[in-house]
């Protein structure tokens, strides 16, 4: 274990901390990651539509942005194989979001909801631990707010913990006992975390309501799931759960929380019910608890095949975007997010046989250029920008990460999102601009001077469709459509047939 250290901003200058000559990989609990990926429901796939919403200015502050899906689009087969006619999408108003917040914070806290809450689309609550004190208006910007239930006749026995498990722990409970009509979702997070709606009701969408889900993610970290759990959904990260299971948990929760008294959190006690009802997790990866230190750069970077669902604990890692706030970092990405959601993030590998380059894409976020062929494999491995939660150590994570090189000339060339923009038809452009370091420490070997004198990476691409996420998942690829000495232009499409990221 090693002790806490200060952050550093500069993400780049931050690498040569974290460079470490082993890697220890947790293989085998990532291979079990995404066997999960493969688990489905048995679902027929139905009409896809879009529908542009008409008041999304406010919540994208981005008036670039076209509308973007608010659907669902699955019919669900029910019993076994007999479709059922009326059956609708699940959309955004079949979720009903519990918050869980605190009266006397919630003014420091709120930016991060606020970001993602749509009022007058998305339903739900902020559920305060006391009333608010009776000077204090409520921002209408936020979420409305309950007061929970005074939780003082639960025992709480965690030395290290706070009392506020047991309210946030009772949202559940408190949310599905208003009665509210339709609904098919109960989302619960916590006050800083950052939800991507449209990848949510996407997600959501190809699990039957109808039957008991618990769906959500582990943290990163795995001294983290040693200590907590690696049953559990992370409450930061998120986690949704379905009507009828709902309506399961309420009848055991409050015996539940007398039950699990030691435990430190309220996703602990959720889970310890869960497993005496019998229902265990379904991992998605596109919820994020982000149980990490130092720089997020390299967990995003290399997200994986799924649409990305939340972040979490954004004030605990540096801002995502150089030189930016941690807001208006997150601001910055949630323009392409705007865009093309189901996109966001995700990679797309590519080398110019011309001059032996490779390109790493992780849209709408970064791309990496490398004077020379590294392989897909290499490419897809997360850079260890970042530390563990608990005790800032370099490993292990429930993910494969890969040491920075001390040797500049082993690392890439690094782009960071410039602009967005819709080009028609569905298509986006989105620039990515060069992230000069600080200091002196680039490569100054000639094939590298051609890649740095590279300014702007311009990638065009089509909207995802959602349904791409009801089929077997494959990385999109991508291809050098033009090439000058200051930009290099780049096209993501689907693959074709036998095309594979093979060095010649
Ligand atoms: C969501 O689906 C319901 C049907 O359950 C429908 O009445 C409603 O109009 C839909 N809402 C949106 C925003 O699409
Ligand atoms: C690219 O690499 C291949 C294999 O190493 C080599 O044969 C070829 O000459 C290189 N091409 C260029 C343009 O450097
Ligand atoms: C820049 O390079 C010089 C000479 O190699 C070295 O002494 C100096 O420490 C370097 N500066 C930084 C910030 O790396
Ligand atoms: C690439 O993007 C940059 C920055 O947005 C822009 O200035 C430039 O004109 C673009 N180049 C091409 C060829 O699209």
């Amino acid at each position: 274990m090693s002790s806490p250290r200060e952050t550093i901003h500069d993400p780049f200058n931050s690498w040569k901390f974290l460079v470490f000559p082993t890697i220890k990989a947790t293989d085998i609990f990532s291979l079990f990651v995404k066997a999960t990926l493969l688990v489905t429901t048995v679902v027929s796939i139905s009409l896809l539509f879009y529908s542009a919403f008409s008041n999304q200015s406010q919540w994208l502050r981005c008036p670039e942005c076209n509308g973007v899906l608010l659907s669902g689009h699955r019919k669900l087969t029910k019993g076994n194989n007999a479709f059922d006619d009326s059956y609708q999408e699940t959309n955004v108003s079949h979720i009903l979001f519990g918050v869980g917040g605190s009266a006397k914070t919630w003014n420091q806290r709120r930016h991060y909801c606020e970001l993602w809450w749509r009022p007058e689309i998305t339903r739900g609550y902020v559920w305060l631990d006391e009333k608010l004190p009776e000077t204090e208006t409520w921002p209408k910007t936020s979420p409305p707010y309950k007061v929970s239930e005074d939780t003082s006749r639960f025992k709480y026995r965690c030395s290290y913990g706070s009392r506020s498990a047991l309210h946030i722990a009772r949202i559940v409970k408190e949310s599905f006992e208003l009665g509210l009509d339709n609904v098919r979702w109960f989302v619960m997070g916590d006050d800083d975390t950052v939800f991507f709606v449209e990848n949510l009701v996407m997600v959501l969408a190809k699990y039957d309501h109808n039957q008991m889900y618990y769906i959500g993610g582990n943290s990163e970290s795995v001294e983290q799931d040693v200590i907590h759990s690696y049953t559990m959904a992370y409450g930061g990260g998120g986690f949704a759960i379905s009507y009828p299971l709902a309506k399961e948990l309420v009848r055991v929760l409050d015996g539940c929380i007398d039950r699990y008294t030691s435990f430190y959190g309220s996703d602990q006690r959720v889970q310890a019910c869960m497993s005496e009802i019998g229902i265990p997790l379904t991992k998605e990866l596109g919820f994020h608890q982000v149980d990490i230190r130092g720089n997020p750069y390299g967990l995003l970077a290399s997200h994986p095949l799924a649409p990305l669902v939340s972040l979490h604990h954004l004030d605990y890692v540096q801002s995502i975007f150089p030189g930016m706030t941690r807001i208006d970092s997150l601001k910055k990405l949630i323009i392409p997010y705007g865009m093309d959601p189901g996109r966001t993030l995700q990679h797309s590998f590519c080398y110019d046989l011309n001059r032996n380059w490779s390109v790493s894409i992780s849209w709408g976020y970064t791309i990496q250029l490398y004077p020379y062929l590294r392989t897909a494999k290499q490419l897809e491995t997360a850079f260890r920008t970042f530390q563990t939660w608990r005790s800032w150590s370099h490993e292990p994570f429930t993910f494969n990460t890969q040491p920075i090189s001390h040797d500049p000339c082993e690392r890439p060339v690094v782009y960071f999102l410039d602009r967005v923009e819709s080009v028609g038809r569905g298509q986006t452009l989105t620039t990515y601009k060069r992230h000069v370091e600080e200091g002196n420490e680039s490569c100054d070997r000639q094939d590298y001077a051609l890649v740095q004198a590279v300014r702007f990476v311009n990638v065009t691409s089509s909207t995802l469709k959602p349904d791409i996420w009801n089929m077997a998942p494959r990385r999109q690829c991508c291809e050098i459509v033009n090439r000058e000495k200051q930009v290099v232009e780049v096209m993501i499409r689907g693959c074709k047939q036998f095309e594979s990221v093979t060095p010649p």
